[in-house]
């Protein structure tokens, strides 16, 4: 019933983001660190079955979107073969994706073919030059070909994520909500947050006033727009803009008191948190011979452990979790 996924402080968990990869194309400076991370071997990963038993689960415990994530959860060959299985399950409204758009273009008719509904694309500068110095790695054509094969296909809104450095990519927050005059683009600006291995500090983070004082410097008074329930972005619109641009203000306005989230990530722990190393093996469970009722237990008791809200920026950078391209976001 509901009460798996409802937490002592009454929130219900309606959303699931799913981890399919560790693996990654790029190497952003925000994700991880240079030498990139240790990876699970790839025996110790969630399989295809497994993935689907434990969304199965979920989804009949009141769960009605997925995402998936990563990684690049492109780099999963069984990307497709998933989303359509998730897809179907009974309960689920949306299929969602979060993925970097290096290797996405081409992938993206099957994918919609599947039932993906919903795409979100990662691209935190409109430069070449300075994608590389971000990701480490070249691809920027590409990233900007899979927005647009988005666009075409009918996503709408094709949201944008882009994380915000100071002193980084920050002066190109006007240019990119121009991305949004005449697109079905949701330009979404997201707070710099800690996590193991990004090297972090207050001062690198843009917070989200100073970013809307900016925009509003440039295009005038934003029209402020409703705000979906389990959602993390503060919703805006350019008076007569095709799109949409909001901030995600995860550090200096936390949302924690709606969370509706849960995470499994790729090596099959289940996270209540995207914050903190309170963790539990789902993988362990099924591997010994779980039933579907011990499943739901080890849930239920591991969300009744969630705490009310994450610790605070400060708190966050000196608490141990995973580097970020081991959660997904
Ligand atoms: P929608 O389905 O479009 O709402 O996607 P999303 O915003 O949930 O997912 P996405 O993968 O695009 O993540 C966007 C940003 O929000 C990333 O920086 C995530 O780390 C951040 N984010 C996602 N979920 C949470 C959360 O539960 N808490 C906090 N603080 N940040 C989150
Ligand atoms: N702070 C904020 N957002 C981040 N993301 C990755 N690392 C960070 C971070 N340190 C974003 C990615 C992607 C989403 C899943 O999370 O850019 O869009
Ligand atoms: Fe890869 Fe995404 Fe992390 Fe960048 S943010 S390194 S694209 S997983």
């Amino acid at each position: 019933g509901a009460e798996m996924l409802t937490d002592t402080f009454g929130r219900r968990h309606s959303y699931l983001r799913i981890s399919l990869t560790e693996r990654c194309n790029l190497r952003c400076l925000y994700c991880m660190p240079e030498e990139g991370v240790d990876l699970t071997p790839s025996q110790k990963l969630m399989s295809t079955e497994e993935v689907v038993r434990v969304a199965r689960l979920f989804a009949a415990a009141g769960v009605d979107k997925i995402r998936l994530t990563g990684g690049e959860p492109t780099l999963r060959s069984d990307l497709v073969e998933l989303t359509a299985r998730l897809a179907t399950l009974p309960g689920v409204k949306d299929v969602g994706l979060t993925s970097n758009g290096l290797t996405l273009g081409r992938k993206l008719p099957a994918l919609k073919e599947a039932g993906l509904s919903l795409l979100n694309i990662s691209m935190d500068t409109l430069r070449a030059p300075r994608f590389t110095a971000m990701t480490r790695r070249q691809g920027h054509d590409r990233v900007l070909a899979s927005i647009h094969k988005a666009v075409e296909l009918g996503y709408d809104p094709v949201k944008v994520n882009v994380v915000v450095m100071r002193g980084v990519n920050d002066d190109e927050v006007p240019a990119f909500v121009e991305l949004t005059r005449d697109s079905p683009i949701n330009v979404r600006f997201i707070e710099y947050m800690p996590f193991d291995g990004n090297v972090w500090s207050d001062s690198k983070m843009v917070p989200y006033r100073d970013m809307l004082g900016t925009v509003e410097a440039r295009f005038g008074d934003l029209e402020r727009c409703a705000d979906p329930r389990g959602e993390v972005a503060k919703n805006f619109r350019v008076p007569g803009f095709r799109g949409t641009v909001s901030f995600i203000t995860s550090m200096t306005k936390a949302f924690c008191s709606d969370c509706n989230r849960l995470r499994i990530m790729a090596d099959g722990n289940l996270k209540v948190c995207l914050f903190g190393a309170n963790e539990v093996s789902l993988r362990d469970a099924m591997r010994e011979g779980a039933t579907d009722g011990d499943l739901r237990a080890i849930v239920s008791a591991a969300v009744d452990r969630k705490r009310a809200a994450h610790a605070g920026m400060f708190e966050l950078a000196a608490t141990a979790n995973r580097a970020m391209v081991k959660i997904g976001g």
